[in-house]
C-alpha cells in the first residue's frame, strides 16, 4: 500500500538528531506497543548507531499484554539496550526512565558529566503526552497534525540528567510493506495519506487470526463470520453497524472507518498487530526486495544510453 508521507521538517530533523547525537549518552526510542517494529524507524538506527538504546513500548495500555512481554524480551536480549512498557495512566514515570537510563550509561552522572538522553518517536507515539507528564505541563500538542517541536527542548529531570527532544519529524522510508498498513491503522499516518478501506482490510485479515473473539464481541458477530474472507467480513460489520447507501448497499468506507476507529479506541481489546517473530519475516522479505528494487534501478542506470550531444531544453 502506497503510503502518502509529508516530508516536512525532514531534513532539520536528520540534521538536529545528526548534531545532537555526538553529545547523546543513550538514545530513548518511544514505540508504539502495538507495533514496536513498524513503528522503529530506521533512519534513527542509522543516525544514532551503536549509543545504547532505551526502548520504550509505549500505549501499552491498548496492546496485547503477552505480546508486549514478548517484545520487551526480544529487545531485553540485544546489545547496549533495555526496553519498558508504559502508557500515559502511569503518573510519574521519571524514576523508571531514569534508573533504566543509568543502568545503560553506569559511567555517567553527577554534575560533572551528566547524562544526556535524546527521546525520539515518530508521530502520534505519545511522545507530547509523555514530555508533558515529565514536565507537569498541560497538553501544549497532541492529535493528528503532525506535532512539530520547532527549536530542541532541554528537560531537566534530574540535576544531573538532561532529556533532548529535537525539531520536527522523522519519517520512515517504509521497505516493510505491512508496516505501512499497521502505521496507519494505528494513527501514525494522517488520514488522507492512506486508503481506510486498504487499511480495514488488511487489519481484519490479522485480527480474525488473532483476535477473533474482539471481532465477535464488538459487532455481535456470529463466530462463523470470523471464517468469511476479509471483504465479506468487512461488509458483514457494514451491515452490523447499519452502515448503508442508498439502495441499501453497504457503506464500505463507512464500515472500514469504524474498524480502524475501534482499534485505536481499544474497542477491540487489547491488540497487538506484530510479534517479534512475524515482524522478523516481514523485515526479512521486504529488505529482500528493497535489494533487488535498488539492484534493478543500479542496472537500469548502467544501461541507460549515453547522451551525446547539447542537452534537450
Ligand atoms: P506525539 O507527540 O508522539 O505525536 O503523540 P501525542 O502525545 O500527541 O499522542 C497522540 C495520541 O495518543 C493522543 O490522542 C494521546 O492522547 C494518545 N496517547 C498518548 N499516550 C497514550 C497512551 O499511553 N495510551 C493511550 N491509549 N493513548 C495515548 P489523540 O486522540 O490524538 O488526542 P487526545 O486524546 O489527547 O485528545
Amino acid at each position: 500500500m502506497a503510503i502518502q508521507w509529508f516530508p516536512g521538517h525532514m531534513h532539520l530533523t536528520r540534521q538536529a538528531i545528526a548534531d545532537r547525537i555526538k553529545e547523546t549518552d543513550v538514545v530513548i526510542e518511544l514505540l508504539d506497543a502495538r507495533l514496536p517494529g513498524s513503528s522503529a524507524n530506521p533512519l534513527l538506527a542509522e543516525l544514532t548507531g551503536s549509543r545504547p538504546k532505551l526502548k520504550i513500548l509505549n500505549k501499552q495500555d491498548l496492546a496485547d499484554p503477552v505480546q508486549t512481554q514478548a517484545w520487551l524480551a526480544h529487545y531485553n536480549a540485544m546489545p547496549a539496550t533495555r526496553a519498558i512498557g508504559l502508557d500515559a495512566s502511569e503518573t510519574a514515570p521519571a524514576q523508571r526512565l531514569i534508573d533504566a537510563c543509568r543502568a545503560l550509561a553506569p559511567l555517567r552522572g553527577g554534575m560533572a558529566k551528566p547524562l544526556r538522553v535524546l527521546i525520539c518517536g515518530i508521530p502520534n507515539v505519545g511522545k507530547s503526552t509523555l514530555i508533558n507528564t515529565l514536565t507537569g505541563k498541560k497538553a501544549t500538542k497532541t492529535g493528528d497534525e503532525a506535532g512539530i517541536t520547532k527549536v530542541e527542548q532541554r528537560i531537566v529531570l534530574a540535576s544531573d540528567f538532561y532529556l533532548f527532544d529535537t525539531p520536527g519529524m522523522l519519517w520512515p522510508r517504509i521497505i516493510v510493506e505491512k508496516s505501512g498498513y499497521n502505521l496507519a491503522a494505528s494513527g501514525a499516518v494522517g488520514r488522507n495519506a492512506f486508503s481506510e478501506e486498504e487499511v480495514a482490510l488488511d487489519l481484519l485479515g490479522y485480527l480474525k487470526g488473532h483476535y477473533p473473539a474482539g471481532l465477535v464481541e464488538r459487532y455481535k458477530l456470529d463466530a462463523a463470520a470470523t471464517e468469511l474472507d476479509d471483504e465479506d467480513l468487512l461488509a458483514e460489520i457494514g451491515r452490523k453497524r447499519g452502515a448503508l447507501q442508498s439502495g441499501g448497499r453497504i457503506n464500505l468506507q463507512k464500515a472500514a472507518e469504524v474498524v480502524v476507529y475501534d482499534l485505536r479506541a481499544g474497542n477491540l481489546g487489547r491488540v497487538t498487530l506484530e510479534t517479534p517473530e512475524e515482524y522478523a519475516v516481514w523485515l526479512a522479505a521486504g529488505q529482500l526486495l528493497d535489494a533487488e528494487r535498488a539492484a534493478k534501478k543500479k542496472r537500469r542506470k548502467g544501461e541507460a544510453p549515453q547522451r551525446s550531444g547539447p542537452e534537450p531544453t
